[in-house]
């Protein structure tokens, strides 16, 4: 399965969202992180930005929703027109029911899992999902340091993606970049977000192209 690259516009210029989406137009999905201040210490943008971005963005987006209550908010991205819409285990009252919902609406369902959430009671559930994010940060902040102590939980998904059949894609997010990209392709992510990697660039398409050459070997 080839890499894909989702660029996080958490990295971008927020007063300039539209040229910094146009400038990841080589990638695959462009990643939007929402925080409420609540489930993570920090805060985004939320419905009313997403919306405008949906409508004028040239590659679908991705959604990663840092929030509490998931359950009540997450379907309204999908509304939005999110591409694939993320929701994080920890906060969620009921996911399989969330992701059913988000399937209905049209968007990939992904769940996500910090770094000390285990991965193991999603995995008698690989069919009703389409997406496992293993965060490689603690949620919040850009430009942290990759944690390799998640690697192993990067195989385990893969391992039972790969024993159930199922095309259940594997996301990476923090920390990822030219130097620790390898590291999470080799352990079976097929999705790679990047941030302060990709718009800290001086070529933003050479960089993602470089990525996705290193993510693929
Ligand atoms: C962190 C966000 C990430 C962030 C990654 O909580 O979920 O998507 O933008 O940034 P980098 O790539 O700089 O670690
Ligand atoms: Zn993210």
């Amino acid at each position: 399965m080839a890499a894909l690259i989702n660029p996080s516009i958490l990295s971008a210029d927020f007063a300039n969202l539209e040229r910094d989406l146009h400038a990841i137009k080589s990638a695959d999905y462009a990643h939007v992180d929402v925080m409420d201040n609540h489930f993570v210490p920090n805060l985004t943008l939320g419905l009313p930005v997403f919306d405008r971005l949906a409508a004028i963005s040239p590659v679908p987006l991705d959604a990663h929703l840092m929030i509490d209550d998931p359950d009540r908010w997450a379907p309204q991205f999908a509304e939005a027109g999110a591409a694939s819409v993320t929701f994080h285990a920890e906060a969620a009252q009921a996911p399989v029911r969330l992701a059913r919902e988000l399937r209905r609406l049209g968007a990939r369902a992904g769940v996500a899992l910090r770094p000390a959430t285990p991965v193991e009671p999603f995995l008698d559930l690989l069919a009703e999902i389409d997406m496992i994010l293993v965060m490689t940060v603690e949620p919040g902040f850009g430009g942290q340091t990759f944690i390799d102590g998640t690697l192993p939980k990067i195989r385990r998904a893969r391992k039972a993606i790969s024993e159930s059949g199922l095309d259940v894609w594997v996301q990476v997010d923090g920390g990822v970049s030219r130097t620790t990209i390898e590291r999470a392709a080799d352990a079976g992510a097929n999705v790679f977000v990047a941030g302060s990697a990709v718009y800290g660039a001086d070529d933003i398409p050479a960089e993602i192209d470089a990525l996705r050459a290193l993510a693929d070997a």
